[in-house]
């Protein structure tokens, strides 16, 4: 491909900053409206999801638009984002938009569009079999898990994100393309606890972590890190500075404080953590942003770790599965799962679950007296006589 030698000409090594462009921000979204949503733009009256993947949106001027929303795997070739721009050309003059979750949405004007599209947007697969644009993802769904990098492109992950989010979505395609839950299931996955995106606050959230502490490149750490900041970036004070025999500069840690955040590693490359047998994925849920029925919370470690199973993560995904099925079964209409499991108390929780209570499910950092049970309510399940037992309580 051709080097851009558009209005300014050809970038010049030797002279950097002639012609260049800078601050111009990005383009105004206006441009892109397709017309009908220009004209009816803050005009809006109701919309209806017509079936699952399809909403219709009226307007107080009468017009109509019909949206159909597919999945995408996010990470995505230029190939298949022409793709995209043909189906585009050909249903919706051109225009096209990507959601929040990373899925696609075509706009048409009718419902006879709508069956076209639908139509052409099933037809299409990869060769392997797998559908390129998969319809679905509206309403009490699982719609697409957002997701970060994995072993793709950062340095820092304990998982991998693309090849775990590909096994789970395997699993729950029928909950995409369908609209059968309680509520919405939001899953969310991030590949170390920098926590890039809505782990944190989702659903359902699957998390890498490490268990063994980092190991100290004692020859290069003081000519490659600033020490009194990868001093600083650990939470449990586990970092302090050392001397090596040979006097040089280094850091040690006291391994029993540490909790393999990876954040002196984030700070310090003398520092690398990841480990093939020590690194895995934790499970959290009950995490929720919107302000509907209840505040938002955050989501709650559940599962402390299972492996890393590459590439299909089956002990991972059945756990997922599991959970979502006691969910679907168990919640009333319009209770997101972390307002079930407040509902029913966290013991119920595990009970109806099967899934194992473990002293790692305990909070002990900083703030963690508030997580505690300060009352005598509770159920008498097999779960609470657990968290009795791993608190060191009678058993
Ligand atoms: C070692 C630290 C980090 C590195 C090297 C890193 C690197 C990157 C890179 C290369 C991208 C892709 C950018 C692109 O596609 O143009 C990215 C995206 C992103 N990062 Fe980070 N990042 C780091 C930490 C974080 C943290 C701590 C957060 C959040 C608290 C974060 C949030 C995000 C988000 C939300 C995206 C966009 C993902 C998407 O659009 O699909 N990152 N990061
Ligand atoms: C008043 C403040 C905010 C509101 C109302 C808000 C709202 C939302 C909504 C509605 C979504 C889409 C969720 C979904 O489709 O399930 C979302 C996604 C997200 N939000 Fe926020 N958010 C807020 C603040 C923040 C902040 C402060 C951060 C980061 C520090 C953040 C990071 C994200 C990320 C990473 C996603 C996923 C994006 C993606 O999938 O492309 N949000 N937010
Ligand atoms: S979650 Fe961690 S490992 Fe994953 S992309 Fe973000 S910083 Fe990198
Ligand atoms: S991994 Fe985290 S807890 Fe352990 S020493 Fe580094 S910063 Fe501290």
């Amino acid at each position: 491909m051709a080097l851009s030698t558009g209005r300014f000409g050809k970038y010049d090594p030797q002279n950097p900053t002639k012609d260049r462009i800078t601050d111009i921000g990005p383009r105004h979204y206006w441009e892109n409206f397709p017309p009908v949503i220009q004209k009816n733009y803050g005009k809006w009256l109701y919309h209806e999801i017509v079936e699952p993947g399809v909403l219709v949106h009226v307007s107080e001027t009468g017009d109509k638009v019909y949206t159909v929303r597919c999945g995408s795997p996010r990470l995505m070739t230029a190939q298949h984002i022409r793709e995209i721009c043909d189906i585009a050309d050909k249903y919706c003059d051109g225009y096209v938009r990507f959601t929040t979750r990373n899925n696609i949405e075509f706009i048409v004007d009718s419902l006879e569009k709508v069956e076209a599209l639908k139509k052409d947007l099933w037809s299409r697969k990869f060769v392997s079999g797998s559908y390129k644009f998969p319809i679905g993802g509206t309403g009490a769904s699982i719609t697409n898990i957002v997701h970060t990098q994995g072993y793709v492109h950062c340095h820092t992950p304990a998982t991998d994100a693309s090849s775990l989010v590909k096994a789970v979505m395997d699993e729950l395609f029928d909950y995409f393309t369908g609209m059968t839950l309680p509520a919405k299931v939001r899953v969310a996955v991030a590949c170390c606890l920098n926590m890039c995106g809505a782990v944190h606050c989702s659903d359902i959230a699957l998390l890498g972590i490490h268990r063994k502490p980092p190991i100290i490149d004692h020859e290069v750490i003081d000519q490659v890190c600033e020490l009194p900041l990868v001093i600083s970036s650990c939470p449990l004070g586990a970092i302090s500075p050392d001397k090596t025999p040979e006097g040089r500069r280094t850091l040690k840690i006291k391994v029993e404080r540490c909790m393999f955040c990876g954040n002196c590693y984030t700070m310090c490359p003398a520092l690398p953590i990841a480990d093939k047998e020590g690194d895995g994925v934790a499970i959290l849920v009950g995490g929720k942003i919107s302000n509907a029925v209840s505040e938002p919370k955050f989501s709650k470690v559940v599962v402390a770790y299972l492996p890393n199973n590459f590439p299909r993560f089956p002990e991972v995904v059945q756990t997922v599965k599991k959970i979502v099925e006691v969910y679907a079964s168990d919640a009333r209409k319009h209770e997101r799962l972390g307002d079930w499991a407040e509902r029913i108390g966290w013991e119920k929780f595990f009970e109806k679950t099967g899934i194992p209570f473990t002293e790692h499910l305990i909070d002990d950092y900083r703030l963690a007296y508030d997580t505690f049970r300060t009352s005598t309510q509770f159920k008498f399940t097999e779960a609470a006589w657990n968290v009795c037992k791993a608190a060191g309580g009678i058993d």
